[in-house]
């Protein structure tokens, strides 16, 4: 929770000034009861018409000065909890951009959003309420007390029985009912991701035909759900009429012990009907007490959800030294297990690329082609080996660098909504469109995209909706075009495309002044005419040219003759 601290900053002032004002408005509502007491038994009693106007005019500067100073205290906890919550949620969106692979791997994107949003509004209530009643409910039910007291102590006796009585039924309440809102809390969780899941994944479910069991499982996670927050609404039903028997025994106590005092000429009907008043105030406050215990508990549980995420990630390096070299890149004995997975994915890999070469991998899926890439653009750090850049290894070298070096297409192609310009243009500035369009032409996209209407600045839908697959895996390769970077990687840039569009692209690549380009396919043919191959299978590499890997691995050779013939004919 210290993690919180630097998010007070600023607006300390705000925190101070909020519950001081509320109870400096607490204190204005317990002088009422008084006022009203001397309207009574001074002004009524004795039919003073202006005595009684004298207390009515202190009655209202009272109630506009309570008004004046709630308006107040109401605007700074507001001001202070929105603040609150805006530096924390900058915080945390900036620490979720610059996470690590591993940390999203480890937290999954429903929770992220979970904490982003609802987690974010259950913190600002609590602190809002947190700033309006923590000192204020307790400072009314002790003050009412002690009031009640210097009225007449005999009468309060009643206070002494009610109060604990009622602060026993809150308690017992808020003990049961606790642990439950935390269920609720984890079931409503499961019952968004399940959601999630099913709206990104209707058309697969539909197509399996799986939708009855789908509604089936959701009906019973909703089931479950309901029936927790019956069960809570049961126990906290019980709330109400418990504490209404217990203060309206009291009240009657009250009257009884009151009216008897008062036939004693011991005290005045003011009083008792100032005691009352006390009495209701406790009750108010009491229950408002018990609403920010459950809002506090909720608030609590969400900012324990957010905590980890204040924090940047450290990221462990295995501090290898930089060292010369004349190779451009160098994969040096690089091995590499997915947190918290069993196997490695990487095996004792070594491979060295002279400037300007292409290098082609190829293995079959699953085999770790594009953990390679992502090592060497740096998402993943490797569990042991060392990766170099121009003899630098690229654990020293910060993120931001070397991903301006590298030009990187994903498997699958992120297309984002907006314009074909917005999505060639993301991460780089000033590029001019015949830049873009020598990219669109390059990746084979200029034809699809000069069809649309608006041609560079045609809609795309989020996730690419209105484009093919195939139209997506372009439109990501020329984005990588656009971009000006050493080192291209394309990973499976091409699985959608056919054999002679996926040539052509090649054909146009190689032409491009890269110092490395690397290309990840299924078919040799793709890249057959690289200067390396690097043959993947189960993690582990062997390294040549298409001629070296035909003669000395039979796998290769099984990939190659299994697609020739079909290849053979499409060339
Ligand atoms: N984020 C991840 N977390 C855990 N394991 C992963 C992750 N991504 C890939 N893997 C595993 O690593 C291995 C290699 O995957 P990958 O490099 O994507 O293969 P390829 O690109 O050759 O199809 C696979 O066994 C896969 O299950
Ligand atoms: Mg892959």
């Amino acid at each position: 929770m210290k993690k919180y601290l630097p998010f007070f900053r600023g607006n300390g002032y705000k925190f101070i000034l909020a519950p001081l004002l509320k109870m400096s408005e607490a204190t204005l509502e317990l002088i009422v009861p008084l006022i009203i007491a001397d309207m009574i038994d001074n002004g009524i009693a004795n039919s003073d018409k202006s005595y009684i106007i004298r207390m009515f005019i202190r009655l209202l500067i009272l109630g506009i000065s309570g008004m004046a100073v709630s308006i107040t205290a109401q605007y700074f906890a507001a001001s202070a909890a929105v603040n609150f919550v805006k530096k924390l949620r900058h915080t945390v969106y900036e620490n979720i951009q610059n996470m690590s692979f591993s940390g999203f791997d480890k937290s999954g994107s429903s929770t992220l959003i979970t904490r982003m949003t609802s987690d974010m509004d259950s913190i600002q209530s609590g602190i809002n309420l947190t700033l309006r009643l923590l000192l204020r409910s307790p400072f009314v039910v002790i003050g009412a007390c002690v009031m009640a007291f210097t009225v007449d102590a005999k009468a309060a006796v009643s206070f002494a029985v009610a109060v604990p009585l009622l602060s026993i039924v809150v308690a017992a309440v808020l003990f049961l009912t606790l642990p439950l809102y935390a269920k609720i809390r984890s079931a409503l969780d499961s019952l968004l991701t399940l959601t999630r899941e099913n709206v990104t994944g209707a058309r697969v479910i539909r197509a399996f035909n799986i939708e009855k069991k789908q509604i089936d499982l959701f009906d019973r996670q909703n089931g479950f759900l309901t029936s927790l927050q019956e069960k809570t609404g049961r126990i906290s039903s019980l709330l109400n009429p418990v504490t209404c028997i217990i203060i309206n025994a009291s009240v009657s106590l009250l009257i009884f012990l009151g009216a008897r005092r008062v036939n004693m000429g011991a005290i005045s009907c003011g009083a008792v009907v100032a005691l009352y008043n006390y009495m209701s105030q406790i009750l108010v406050e009491l229950i408002k007490l018990a609403d920010l215990t459950v809002t506090l508990t909720k608030s609590v549980a969400c900012a324990k959800r957010v905590s980890p995420l204040l924090e940047k990630e450290q990221v462990s390096k295995n501090s290898v030294e930089d060292k010369q070299s004349e190779n451009y890149i160098e994969f040096d004995g690089v091995s590499f297990a997915y947190p918290g997975a069993g196997g490695l994915s990487l095996e004792n890999v070594s491979f060295t690329v002279r400037k300007g070469e292409r290098i082609g991998i190829i293995g079959s899926t699953g085999s770790g082609k594009s953990t390679l890439l992502k090592l060497l653009a740096g998402f993943y750090p490797p569990t042991s080996g060392s990766i170099f850049l121009n003899g630098k290894n690229i654990e020293n070298i910060s993120p931001e660098e070397l991903r301006s070096r590298i030009a990187f297409t994903e498997q699958k192609p992120v297309i984002f909504r907006g314009t074909v310009r917005e999505n060639l243009t993301v991460g780089s500035e000033n590029l001019t469109d015949e830049r873009l369009i020598s990219a669109l032409k390059n990746a084979c996209a200029y034809e699809f995209v000069s069809q649309k209407d608006g041609f560079l600045d045609a809609v795309t839908e989020q996730n690419g909706s209105n484009f093919s697959g195939g139209q997506r895996q372009r439109l990501a390769v020329a984005r990588a075009l656009s971009k000006k970077a050493e080192i291209l990687i394309l990973d499976d840039a091409s699985s959608a495309l056919d054999y002679l569009t996926d040539k052509m692209m090649r054909e146009a690549i190689s032409a491009l002044d890269y110092s490395a380009v690397f290309t990840v396919s299924q078919r040799t043919g793709s890249v057959s005419d690289c200067d390396k191959i690097i043959l993947l299978e189960d993690g582990k590499a062997t390294v040549g040219t298409h001629a070296q890997l035909l003669e000395t691995s039979e796998t290769y050779r099984e990939i190659h003759f299994s697609q020739f013939e079909k290849e053979d004919e499409a060339v």
